[in-house]
């Protein structure tokens, strides 16, 4: 149980970049475990909010914009609306989901950056850091490359070698090149504004070391005690950027707050973004999962500054000292501001034994997963919830998401359900019958029911998703052994009564898994409550042994989930395999070019557009095709070594590109006349090159 009294909660997931989709191990990683907590404070009858959105700063943004060719702003609408609409469908019951670009967040960042720095709280440094001469820009450690130190890699970033990945700072590189002018970048003097973490290192140790050695998870705890120990140094909170939001100061033109600093504050600032949504009845961003009523949009202080409000984010690991340290330094010296009571960090999730990477082609992305399973969420919640990394890395494969529905949603849980339905349709219409005298089975099974609410309850208080899941489904088994004892379909004829009775505990089970099951299973429990046609119900209800009352009348019940076929599971190994393949053929060094010609020897090469009339197999040989063409010129033979890529009927009446004046030669005894020009791709695979419309056969390329 929580031992302080708390009166609401403010609970964050972390922004996700704007920069990219996101992938599964980012939901098991934060989102999913925080949805799970904040449904259940709701269903436990909690004041909360809960608040996300979009990080929209940081490099990371002008990076992707480069690749895509496009503007940041571009970049962030793209990923903002994405990311968003797959929260949407697996169901994060998010209060408001914002956006760091929106001008609340300016203003809140910018003010919490003033207050420091009015306080004296900010100290000012000048250093010396890479500037590009030619483009007129400070450099961020992504845009230099250079050799690594470490181990000779020529391509490494100015954070990091992704080669021996070394962490590596711009100054370590060996011939550093600036990416965007492809010169060398010069040293520059900078003034930045830094927090001097140091300072704090006795209310860190109080308040993280002392206070929250025991309900602390040990993978954060013991990641603040080394980064405390190890000695904590000032970091600067302003950046040379053009992207982001300006440093608040007359002498900071083409200055921007550090995205680590301004990201937290998005919390703060979606939370002045509800309220204020919510008092002026004008919904941008918010979608209250809850009743406010007399709000005003100064409330959100009582989320951030009341002492009785329990604040509680939801991360991954790579996150965790910006959580612990540096966010809490920045809210406790700017005063007012309440501390995260906890942060229950997880590991990372792995794909397949490999490590989880968008970049790479190894991931799951959420979009994707919706296309291919698009009425699957609760399926994809629950095979994370297993499998959640609460202590250590763990691993997603499809072969036990696979199991998971198979033989645990579809086998336990649906099955249960759907037993107990469809038996009060067959014997009693459909109406929950009463129960008459009880026996030992009876009573066991009911009394087992009333103990699972606080056990799952007791699990999802502190942060033991898994194993709350766990006994969300073995209160499904208690479901299951209970009608395997007693056989109520053996019992139809000789005794109505005592099947009436066990039906009816059937289904008071059933109407409890309806509760427990919604911060879980959202879209399965609406679809069980529907069946069992009852509203909402509060978690305090749950576990009651008259829950559902007799002569309530069930609804026509669908199936709660459906088997997974191995075909379906086999075709996502393969595209998981298919896409990394593609990936690393598109990253692998392309051939240097070739010595130089001439304009001379070029133009000795006569190179027309053909038209293949005719294409056969080479007896005797596996490789060639002997084919027919009209160069425009005259009808010609020629022998072509492309019959492992093409079949003959592939290519025929196809428009090529020949080289019509290479000497002939005999292939297997054939005068071939010309040769066809193929591209070959980085994986071997052969591809005609046609004109984009179709030319008279014998037009130059040139
Ligand atoms: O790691 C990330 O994806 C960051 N965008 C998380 C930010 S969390 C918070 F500080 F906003
Ligand atoms: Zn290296």
């Amino acid at each position: 149980m929580i031992a302080k009294q708390y009166n609401r909660y403010t609970v964050t997931a972390a922004l996700p970049y704007a920069n990219g989709p996101k992938h599964i191990g980012h939901l098991a990683g934060a989102y999913i475990p925080a949805d799970v907590y904040v449904r259940y404070l709701r269903l436990t009858g909690n004041d909360v909010v809960f608040v996300c959105g979009s990080d929209e700063h940081g490099t990371a943004i002008p990076n992707q914009a480069l690749k895509e060719n496009t503007t940041p702003k571009a970049i962030i609408d793209k990923y903002d609306s994405l990311i968003r609409d797959c929260f949407g469908k697996l169901g994060m019951s998010f209060d408001i989901y914002h956006r760091t670009s929106e001008t609340i967040h300016h203003q809140t960042s910018q003010e919490i950056f003033l207050t420091l720095y009015n306080k004296g709280l900010l100290t000012e440094e000048v250093s010396e850091q890479y500037f590009d001469d030619e483009a007129k820009v400070f450099l961020a450690d992504r845009y230099i490359v250079g050799t690594c130190p470490k181990c000779g890699h020529t391509n490494a970033f100015g954070d990091q070698c992704e080669k021996c990945g070394s962490t590596l700072s711009p100054r370590e590189l060996i011939n550093p090149k600036s990416t965007l002018s492809g010169k060398a970048p010069v040293l520059k003097e900078t003034k930045h504004w830094y927090l001097p973490l140091e300072k704090y290192e006795p209310w860190l140790r109080d308040w993280i070391l002392k206070s929250h050695q025991q309900d602390w998870k040990p993978n954060v705890y013991g990641q603040c005690k080394s980064w405390i120990e190890a000695g904590l140094q000032p970091r600067a909170m302003t950046r040379d950027l053009d992207w982001g939001i300006k440093v608040p100061l007359p002498d900071a033109a083409g200055k921007v707050l550090y995205v680590w600093f301004d990201a937290p504050i998005g919390y703060i600032s979606a939370t002045r973004a509800l309220f204020e949504e919510v008092a002026t009845g004008n919904l941008k961003y918010a979608t209250p999962h809850r009743n406010f009523t007399n709000v005003k949009p100064a409330d959100w202080k009582k989320y951030w500054q009341a002492e009785d409000t329990r604040l509680i984010h939801f991360i991954g690991k790579d996150n965790i000292v910006f959580h612990c340290i540096i966010f809490p330094v920045m809210l406790h010296a700017a005063g007012e501001f309440i501390v995260p009571d906890n942060v229950p960090a997880n590991e990372f999730m792995n794909l397949e034994g490999d490590k989880m990477s968008t970049s790479r082609g190894w991931s799951i992305e959420m979009h994707e997963y919706l296309a291919d399973f698009p009425d699957k969420p609760d399926v994809l919640r629950y095979a994370l919830l297993t499998n959640l990394p609460e202590a250590k890395d763990s691993e997603f494969t499809w072969k036990d998401f696979q199991a998971k529905n198979n033989n645990e949603l579809v086998a336990i849980l649906g099955n249960f359900v759907n037993r107990a339905v469809v038996l009060t349709q067959k014997y009693f219409d459909g109406v929950l019958p009463t129960r008459k005298a009880l026996t030992d089975v009876d009573g066991k099974a009911l009394a087992e029911l009333k103990q699972y609410p606080a056990l799952i309850g007791d699990s999802i208080e502190t942060f033991r998703f898994r194993e709350a899941t766990a006994n969300l489904m073995d209160l499904a088994r208690v479901g299951n052994k209970y009608l395997a004892e007693t056989e109520p379909w053996k019992l139809a004829k000789t005794d109505l009564d005592r099947v009436g009775t066990i039906l009816n505990i059937a289904l008071q089970i059933a109407g409890t898994l309806a509760i427990v099951s919604e911060p879980f299973l959202p879209f399965t429990s609406r679809k069980l409550k529907n069946i069992l046609n009852v509203g909402d119900m509060t978690w305090s209800i749950a576990g009651n042994s008259d829950l559902i009352p007799a002569g309530a009348k069930l609804q026509e019940a669908p199936l709660l989930f459906e088997k997974i076929e191995d075909s379906v599971i086999d075709q996502q190994i393969k595209k998981l395999m298919d896409t990394k393949r593609a990936v690393e053929l598109s990253q692998q060094p392309v051939e240097p070019a070739k010595a130089e010609i001439s304009f001379d020897d070029f133009s000795k090469m006569d190179i027309r557009i053909g038209k293949i009339l005719k294409a056969e197999r080479v007896e005797k040989s596996k490789k060639l095709l002997k084919l027919q063409v009209d160069t425009g010129i005259d009808v010609r033979t020629v022998m072509s070594g492309i019959a492992e890529h093409f079949a003959p009927e592939d290519i025929l009446g196809k428009q090529v590109t020949l080289l019509v004046n290479l000497a002939p030669r005999k292939i297997m005894g054939v005068e071939s006349q010309g040769m066809i020009l193929m591209a070959s791709d980085k994986d071997g695979s052969l591809k005609l090159l046609s004109p984009s419309g179709d030319v008279v056969p014998g037009s130059q390329v040139s």
